[in-house]
């Protein structure tokens, strides 16, 4: 696979990349393993997926690190996930300062453990100013419980006359949402075989391409990430229009 970063036309990038990170489980399961194995295991694939985009010069980077369903999990993973969170947090917030990146969240973060919520705004605060990149990760996050705190804020904001029925909008929708003020992914990418959405970004990917990989999270590498983006170049985005219409 050399060479796949020179072939990215670097004025055709996605301006936001989404990644549902999935087959850490069944990574840690081939090798025997215990799953909590597999999960940190992921973290170095986080740090070089972060790093590759920054350099290539993606504005935004959204994780899937934690969904809403994920609280099911026996409460082994989960508490081995928080932890894992908090310490990689802690120790990557020297790096984000470094390469200019700022760190957002989107989800229902109130319910994270004290500590978790201590540690990522801490990182959020610290790397606020930064320009580069923004990375935005996913936590007890899932688009249907996303779009019904919007429906409420957008019902109470009606009830109290701040909003107007005639204001509601696309671009007033997307305001109410965790995403709001950014970009729509144009690509989102999700690995381990897996052909599903999973409750991701519902809204923000009507237009996104989807790219799907065999390959398990942990063994995520750059040169995965590069095959993802050639074949993005490579799609022609029709938006509903005809093929001719876009050529025109
Ligand atoms: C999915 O694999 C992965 C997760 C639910 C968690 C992802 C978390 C990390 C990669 C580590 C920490 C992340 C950050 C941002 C510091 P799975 O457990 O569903 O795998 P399986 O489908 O094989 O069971």
């Amino acid at each position: 696979m050399a060479g796949l970063k020179e072939e990215i036309n670097l004025d055709n990038l996605p301006k936001h990349i989404a990644v549902i990170m999935d087959g850490n489980g069944r990574w840690a399961k081939m090798k025997g393993k215990l799953r909590t194995f597999g999960h940190e295991s992921g973290v170095k694939a986080v740090r070089e997926t972060v790093e590759t985009c920054a350099e290539l010069g993606v504005s935004y980077l959204t994780l899937y690190a934690f969904s809403t369903e994920n609280w099911n999990r026996p409460k082994f993973e989960i508490n081995a996930l928080m932890s894992l969170l908090v310490s990689t947090i802690a120790s990557e917030t020297k790096t984000l300062m470094k390469n200019n990146i700022r760190l957002q969240t989107i989800g229902d973060t109130l319910t994270l453990p004290s500590k978790c919520q201590r540690e990522l705004k801490e990182a959020i605060d610290a790397t606020a100013g930064n320009t580069r990149m923004t990375l935005v990760l996913a936590l007890s996050y899932s688009s249907r419980w996303e779009i019904t705190k919007a429906m409420k804020n957008m019902a109470s904001d009606i009830q109290s006359g701040a909003l107007k029925e005639e204001e509601i909008t696309e671009s007033k929708i997307s305001q109410y949402l965790d995403t709001s003020g950014m970009p729509d992914p144009e690509l989102l990418i999700r690995t381990s075989g897996e052909h599903r959405i999973s409750n991701f970004l519902l809204w923000q990917i009507s237009y996104a391409e989807l790219f799907f990989t065999d390959v398990l999270w942990p063994d995520f590498r750059k040169e995965h990430l590069y095959e993802a983006i050639l074949s993005y170049q490579g799609r022609e985005r029709r938006f509903g229009k005809t093929s001719e219409q876009i050529s025109a």
